[in-house]
């Protein structure tokens, strides 16, 4: 499962701006994160560096980003090229990262789906908060707990949720994205409790959940209900936690 991404590549951008799910997730995202300001930022799960260049953009102060995919971090690193922000990319695995540094800020979009099972969770909270200064907070976004594919799918917002396979503490799932060429993924949807339990045993004192949050002008361009199903029923959520 931790090289699906080597041959996506691209593509994966292609969903990035092509699909509308990331116009919500963007706009969630920033907005629990609030104020990054000259902030130090490590962002795990980078994958071709879509939000890294974003945070940089948008006044980050360093910025590090952190994937296990070499192709991924290849494709980050070519966009470095073309247009230097001065954002440094690493590869490797959340579960084993050593301390890259003392970050005010994790950030962590689409990494803790990734986690096989309630130890590996517990390994990549670790490793976040080792790398966290005193007062750090972690945002990240990752698959709803409370998701429910028999009410409504994703399909018209990016991909498509193809199976969910009971497992003790929440399922095993794969969805295609929508893109030319479509590919599919893996991940796991873990229960609101392993979540919690794997955060507050790392150390994180406040765990917070945010639900997804529709940009006006995406209510306006594509009406509300269009966005409906997404409302009542987001394959995504946010989730910080306080170090
Ligand atoms: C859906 S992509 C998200 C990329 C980026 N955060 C974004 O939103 O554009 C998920 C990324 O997680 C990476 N990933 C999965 N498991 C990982 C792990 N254990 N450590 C580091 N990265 C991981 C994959 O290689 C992939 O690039």
């Amino acid at each position: 499962m931790t090289e699906q991404y080597d041959t996506v590549g691209s593509t994966y951008e292609q969903y990035k701006t092509k699909a509308t799910l990331p116009i919500v997730e963007n706009f969630t995202f920033f907005n629990i994160l609030s104020n990054f300001q000259e902030k130090t930022i490590l962002d795990l799960a980078c994958g071709t560096g879509f939000y890294t260049r974003l945070l940089k953009k948008r006044g980050a102060g360093k910025v590090i980003g952190v994937d296990i995919s070499e192709e991924m971090i290849g494709v980050a690193r070519q966009e470095e090229h073309k247009e230097p922000l001065g954002i440094e990319y690493q590869a490797f695995d959340v579960g084993k990262l050593p301390k890259v540094g003392k970050f005010d800020l994790v950030t962590a979009i689409y990494l803790l789906n990734y986690a096989e099972n309630k130890e590996y969770l517990l390994k990549m909270f670790q490793k976040i908060r080792n790398n966290l200064v005193e007062n750090g907070r972690l945002v990240a976004m990752t698959i709803n707990p409370h998701f429910c594919v028999s009410k409504s799918n994703c399909s018209k917002y990016g991909l498509t949720v193809l199976k969910e396979e009971t497992l003790s503490e929440g399922y095993y799932c794969e969805a295609e994205f929508n893109t030319d060429p479509p590919f599919v993924i893996k991940y796991f949807r873990w229960s609101q409790f392993i979540y919690e339990w794997a955060a507050t045993e790392a150390g994180f004192k406040k765990v917070t959940w945010h639900s997804i949050e529709i940009p006006p002008q995406a209510i306006e361009q594509y009406t509300e209900d269009y966005w409906r199903d997404f409302l009542e029923n987001s394959l995504i959520v946010g989730l910080s936690c306080q170090n």
